[in-house]
């Protein structure tokens, strides 16, 4: 007997027609955004500056760029649930984002607050992600900080967000995202702030994190070399519009739209290779 394809499985998040609009008079800054995120797979997310990345990954999960008066529409939905993230209530929002969605943010420093120690702010996600007791929220930081290459000895759990190196703290902000379990990272250029070669070992976490864990990365920078070597598949934006969007290798080897063109005329081994 014949038996149907298994349906594939629906996007662990899916967005339609985002639109983002900031500010007094308003300006457009995501103008009808569409894509979904799969698991196990990284989603590249390129476009210069002030084309509406950040704004986007922000919009996911309402999280206002700072001082600004922000309206959406569209929709934004993760597998298994029925609403819109864009109309949701705040409670909801709150628990996605320390369960489900965690971001990495630009700078280091963002995603800790620097009166307390790093222990203490890791067991906080976790005790607010699953309820955990003290003991066992300690148990699960640490490996937490083993999985990101950090020896979890007191000196780390006692020390303050400022006693770290940017790469260091990244990796932190790395172990923090993931003591929530979460199925989705948002990773807003996660190694801009840094030098190369901690650059380099970040990307690598990074991958590895994503292939071992299973879980869906959007991944947002203007470096399309990185891009290129790290991405499943990429989208182009360009003043708050998705232009041009498919496997990243595909799209950086052929872009189709003149503005992907550009942008890779701008990388002589991208251009020749
Ligand atoms: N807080 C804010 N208030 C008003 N406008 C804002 C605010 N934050 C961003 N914008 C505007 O929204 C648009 C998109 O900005 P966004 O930060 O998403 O760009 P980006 O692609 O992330 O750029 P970059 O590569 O520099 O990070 C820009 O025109 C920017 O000026
Ligand atoms: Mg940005």
């Amino acid at each position: 007997m014949e038996t149907a394809d298994p349906a594939p499985a629906r996007p662990l998040l899916e967005v339609n027609n985002l639109q983002v609009r900031l500010g007094h008079p308003p300006i457009e800054a995501v103008r009808g955004v569409g894509f979904d995120l799969r698991k196990g797979e990284i989603l590249g997310l390129a476009g210069e500056s002030g084309s509406g990345k950040s704004v986007t990954a922000f919009a996911l999960t309402r999280l206002l760029p700072l001082g600004a008066y922000a309206r959406y529409e569209g929709s934004v939905r993760l597998q298994g649930r029925k609403d819109n993230l864009l109309t949701t209530n705040r409670q909801t929002l709150r628990k996605i984002r320390q369960r489900r969605l965690r971001y990495i943010f630009q700078e280091p420093s963002a995603s800790f607050h620097p009166l307390f120690t790093i222990g203490k702010q890791l067991e906080e996600v976790l005790r607010l992600s699953s309820r955990l007791s003290r003991r066992r929220a300690r148990e699960q930081a640490a490996a937490a900080l083993s999985e990101v290459g950090i020896d979890p000895k007191p000196a780390v759990f006692n020390a303050f967000p400022s006693m770290f190196s940017g790469g260091m703290l990244q990796r932190l902000a790395i172990a923090c995202a993931l003591c929530g379990e979460p199925e989705i990272l948002i990773a807003d250029e996660p190694t801009t702030a840094l030098d190369t070669t901690t650059q380099k070992r970040i990307i690598g976490l990074l991958q590895d994190l994503n292939r071992r864990r299973g879980l869906a990365t959007l991944f947002i920078s203007h470096d399309l070399s990185l891009l290129y070597q790290i991405c499943d598949r990429l989208l182009v934006m360009q003043e708050g519009r998705i232009v041009e969007s498919g496997p990243a290798g595909e799209v950086l080897r052929q872009p189709a739209h003149p503005y992907t063109r550009q942008l890779v005329d701008a990388i002589p081994r991208l251009r020749t290779g």
